[in-house]
């Protein structure tokens, strides 16, 4: 099955705030982290999920294998 195709205002929309999803972008792939409870209502730590985070992730204490385990629900 293809992977739907969003507008960065589509993903601006999944910022924990104004639809129930939350998505985060990185490395064009846009992930479904709803379910993180380190994601809550969109925010982690400094960082604000609705965006493309590719360029934050060297901020982070941990590398790219935090998205494994969740799904890819579209490229950006
Ligand atoms: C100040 C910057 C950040 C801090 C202190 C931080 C801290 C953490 C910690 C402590 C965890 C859980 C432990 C682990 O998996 O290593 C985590 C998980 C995660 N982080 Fe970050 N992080 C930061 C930035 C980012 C950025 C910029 C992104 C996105 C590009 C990101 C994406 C994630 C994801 C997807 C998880 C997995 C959540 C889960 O398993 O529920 N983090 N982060």
């Amino acid at each position: 099955m293809e992977i739907p195709k969003y507008t960065r205002s589509q993903l601006a929309l999944r910022n924990g705030q104004d639809k129930p999803e939350i998505w985060v972008a990185y490395k064009g792939r846009i992930y479904d982290v709803t379910e993180s409870r380190l994601w809550r209502k969109g925010q982690h730590y400094e960082h604000w999920a609705g965006q493309d985070l590719t360029k934050e992730l060297s901020d982070a204490p941990h590398t790219e294998k935090v998205f494994e385990k969740f799904e890819v629900v579209g490229t950006l």
